[in-house]
Parts: C-alpha cells; sequence; structure tokens
C-alpha cells in the first residue's frame, strides 16, 4: 500500500491510545520494577524507513519481539506484502490493545491481512520460522541479550534482525548496516544483522 494511506490509516487506528500509561499502570499494579519493561514505540516513518531497508518480501516471516501495542506489525503489513506478522508481548494490557487495533484494522479495511499478537516471554516462545525479526530492545539487560541471541541462533540462513539501541555478538550475524532514527522517545540507534550461517 502507497506510504502515506498506510500511514494515514496506521495514525488514526492509534490517535487514542496511550501505550505508556497502559504499560505503566499494568507495571504499578502487578509491581514490576524490572527496567526490561519500560515502554517506549516505533516512530512509523523511521520505522519503515529502516524495514525498507530488508527490502520485504512475500514470503517473508516478521516478528515483533516485546510487541506493546503492536505497531510495528501493523505498520510493516499496511506498506509491504509479507507472508505473516507477528508480535509477542508479556503484558496482558498492552496484549490486548494490540488486539483490539488488530480487530477494528480488519473491520475497517476489509483485507485479511496475516497478524497474530500471541501473549508470552520472548525469551520462551518460538520465532524460529522468523526471516525478519524487530526488537525495540532498548532497555533489555545483558542477561536478556545474551538468552535472546542464543534464541536468534535457530533462524533460518538469510534471516534478518533488527534492533533497537542493543548488539550481538556473535559471528554468526553479520552486521549490514547501522545509524540513527528518531522513536517515540528521541534518537535511538539501530542496527540490522544477517544470519550469515
Ligand atoms: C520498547 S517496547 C517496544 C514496543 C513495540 N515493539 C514498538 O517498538 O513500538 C518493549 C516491549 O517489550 C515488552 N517486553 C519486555 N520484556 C519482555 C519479554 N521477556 N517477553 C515479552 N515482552 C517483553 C515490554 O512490555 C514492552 O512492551
Amino acid at each position: 500500500m502507497d506510504k502515506e494511506l498506510a500511514k494515514q490509516i496506521f495514525e488514526e487506528l492509534y490517535k487514542e491510545i496511550d501505550g505508556i500509561s497502559i504499560s505503566l499502570n499494568e507495571r504499578n499494579a502487578l509491581n514490576i520494577s524490572s527496567k526490561e519493561f519500560v515502554y517506549g514505540e516505533i516512530n512509523f516513518d523511521s520505522f519503515i524507513e529502516i524495514v525498507d531497508k530488508v527490502k520485504p518480501k512475500e514470503d517473508d516471516i516478521f516478528y515483533d519481539l516485546g510487541s506493546g501495542t503492536g505497531k510495528p506489525c501493523i505498520a510493516i503489513s499496511l506498506v509491504y506484502k509479507i507472508k505473516k506478522a507477528v508480535g509477542i508481548e508479556l503484558l496482558n494490557n498492552l496484549w490486548e490493545t494490540s488486539n483490539k487495533i488488530l480487530k477494528k484494522l480488519r473491520e475497517e479495511i476489509r483485507n485479511p491481512l496475516e497478524i497474530e499478537f500471541r501473549r508470552g516471554n520472548i525469551l520462551e516462545e518460538d520465532f524460529s520460522d522468523g526471516t525478519i525479526i524487530f526488537s525495540h530492545a532498548t532497555c533489555f539487560e545483558d542477561q536478556t541479550m545474551e538468552k535472546l541471541e542464543k534464541k536468534l541462533q535457530s533462524l533460518k540462513k538469510g534471516a534478518r534482525i533488527i534492533l533497537i539501541t542493543k548488539k550481538l555478538k556473535g559471528d554468526e550475524f553479520e552486521l549490514i548496516d547501522e545509524g540513527e532514527k528518531r522513536m517515540s522517545w528521541g534518537y535511538a540507534t539501530y542496527r540490522i544483522y544477517k544470519k550469515i550461517k
């Protein structure tokens, strides 16, 4: 779909959604103090500019690890024709919000977009069929990144991994691009890796 039209639909869908408050209220109610759950979101234009670099194709399966209110899955599915987009989120209220947005989108555009939001832990869920992986990993602890990197090793050769702020260490991941883009909370470093082994 044309990017400007996709952006209009995206902004209309999210205009009354305050992901920061949804996340904060749930963390307060559950006494979650871990900084790993600190909330921030993509900016539509920046995200699409980054995703453009991995050239999404019809057989690509996209995963957003820590999907919040679901913005990356919705944005990529509106702009590109891909096979499927899956978001994985642990906090219930964020996950429920992403499903409400998806329902609204399906009513509005009557297009059977292949999008799924799973409630779960990214360190436990299976995403080994993913070919484009995104994670807004800014607040993930080193230990979480180590476990996540182990899980990323199960991806097929050729998979592209987009990380915000964090790095991968293993030599099975080749850094193919890095730069800075604006996110909801300020300028962030993005890195794109390709699985080469
Ligand atoms: C920075 S937000 C990104 C939201 C969305 N991906 C975006 O970029 O717009 C990171 C999300 O990861 C979630 N999260 C943190 N640790 C997680 C885990 N172990 N499993 C699943 N979700 C997690 C947080 O609750 C939060 O919603």
